[in-house]
């Protein structure tokens, strides 16, 4: 039997207030966990901090027009939508959804099963 995620869900801002430009990464952190958030077509996206290659930061790395990020060290691409390693190197980028409700723009950070 598949079991849902679940998610621990952190306020990042009110809804209608700006968090980042169409295209740049920016570092953010919350309790448990820092990761990089950016804006593609009009819409948030937030993956992990640091690229699954070889540790390079993803603040100020870029988004390409596919919607990928592209890593600032050896240029390995992930699709910020899923985390598939779409330059085929095996690796994979864990991502966090975002939600946004009229109460505030939110990430959720998986609930930890011990
Ligand atoms: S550290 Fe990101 S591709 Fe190597």
């Amino acid at each position: 039997m598949a079991t849902e995620k679940k998610y621990k869900w952190h306020k990042l801002a009110k809804p209608d207030e700006f968090l980042v430009a169409e295209g740049v990464v920016m570092h953010l952190a919350v309790p448990e966990k820092h990761f990089c958030i950016t804006q593609h077509k009009g819409e948030y996206f937030a993956f992990q901090a640091k690229c699954p290659h070889a540790g390079a930061s993803f603040e100020h790395a870029h988004i390409n027009d596919s919607g990928c990020l592209v890593c600032p060290l050896h240029r390995f691409q992930f699709d910020i939508r899923n985390g598939r390693n779409v330059s085929g190197e095996g690796f994979y980028l864990v991502t966090y959804p975002i939600q946004t409700n009229e109460h505030g723009i939110w990430v959720g950070m998986p609930e930890q099963i011990w």
